[in-house]
């Protein structure tokens, strides 16, 4: 009986301790040859009560021993050339969406929820589509309002100056109601600075269908900076597109709660965030819409400027330096 416990309790953690183990027990010299041997010397009486305690050590040893060898030979399985392969693996650094990406789906998602779609379109355009068709003919003086990037052999071909150019193109193929915005990285030759870099990102947003009008564009712009600043006091500047007719510079009033504030509104309040106007009859006609039977809004923004105010990141650079310490710091949205 007190072997069988022995047996019972016991552990080996190499193959020579559960050979050693095996040898004692059921090696030819070994316990149970001893016990079975003895076997004979047993007074009648008590052999049948011996012989079963006998076989039960028999079996618990039997049992042991192959229940040891087989852990033993799945661990060693586990070694194979690749190393321990049942390893729990190294974790993954999990990234985290870029600054202009986390501003990029926020406004499209403010702009689904009422109903309008995103278009995309080519960065390398040709002049129809970002300047001609938009009511900027060849030397028209606006023209000098985009410095542009064109193709040293082709003077037809140049990366798009601003999204407009989707718009365009979105014209031409859909009927009205269109209601799209169109988000795209969009190129200007223009000196890279603290504010201003040669090419950013832009939302522009195209309304037309009969009967709209300058309060409906008023009223968008309104749901949309609550939506997304939380601040819907809006002021509209007059100013000039080639393209829209009235046009406005759309500015949002920020407060001056904080010194911040203060500095980023020059002391106003105010902040100027996008572009925008009634689409110029010419640009419809141009598109193959007639403008006598329709009327629509545009407007534009640039996502980058917009990230830079809703994270206070003081640099226009850091967006594209791909600075992992800078870019970590962005987990959701702001
Ligand atoms: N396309 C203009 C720009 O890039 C923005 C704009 C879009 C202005 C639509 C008015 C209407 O500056």
């Amino acid at each position: 009986q007190q072997h069988i416990k022995e047996v019972e309790a016991f552990t080996a953690k190499t193959e020579a301790e559960i050979e050693e183990f095996r040898i004692k027990y059921l090696g030819k010299k070994g316990v149970l040859t001893t016990f079975f041997a003895e076997l004979k010397n047993v007074p009648p009486a008590e052999k049948k009560e011996f012989g079963q305690t006998v076989n039960a050590l028999k079996q618990a040893a039997t049992e042991k021993v192959a229940a040891l060898k087989a852990t033993a030979g799945s661990s060693k399985a586990r070694q194979t050339q690749y190393g321990d392969l049942t390893r729990p693996g190294e974790p993954l650094p999990l990234g985290s969406a870029h600054p202009i990406s986390i501003v990029r789906s926020r406004i499209i998602d403010i702009f689904s929820r009422i109903g309008f779609t995103v278009s995309e379109g080519p960065e390398i355009e040709d002049d129809w589509h970002n300047f001609t068709a938009l009511n900027l003919p060849e030397y028209h003086p606006a023209r000098d309002m985009q410095d542009t990037f064109f193709l040293q052999t082709d003077p037809d071909i140049l990366l798009r100056t601003h999204t407009s150019s989707v718009q365009v193109r979105y014209m031409e193929n859909h009927k009205p109601p269109i209601r799209t915005i169109s988000p795209g990285r969009v190129y200007r030759n223009e000196a890279i600075s603290a504010r201003s870099h040669c090419f950013f990102h832009q939302v522009e947003g195209l309304y037309i269908d009969k009967g709209v009008s300058f309060a409906d564009l008023k009223q968008t712009l309104q749901y949309f900076t609550q939506a997304l600043f939380g601040k819907s006091r809006i002021r509209l500047r007059p100013s000039y597109f080639p393209f829209t007719e009235p046009s406005a510079e759309v500015d949002v009033y920020w407060g001056l709660e904080t010194e911040t504030d203060y500095k980023m509104t020059k002391g106003t309040g105010w902040l100027e965030i996008m572009g925008c106007g009634m689409v110029d009859p010419n640009v419809l006609d141009n598109c193959g819409i007639d403008s006598k039977t329709y009327s629509g809004y545009a407007f534009g923004m640039g996502i980058d400027r917009i990230a830079l105010l809703l994270y206070q990141i003081p640099d226009i650079r850091l967006l594209s330096e791909n600075d992992m310490r800078f870019l970590k710091q962005f987990k959701s949205a702001p």
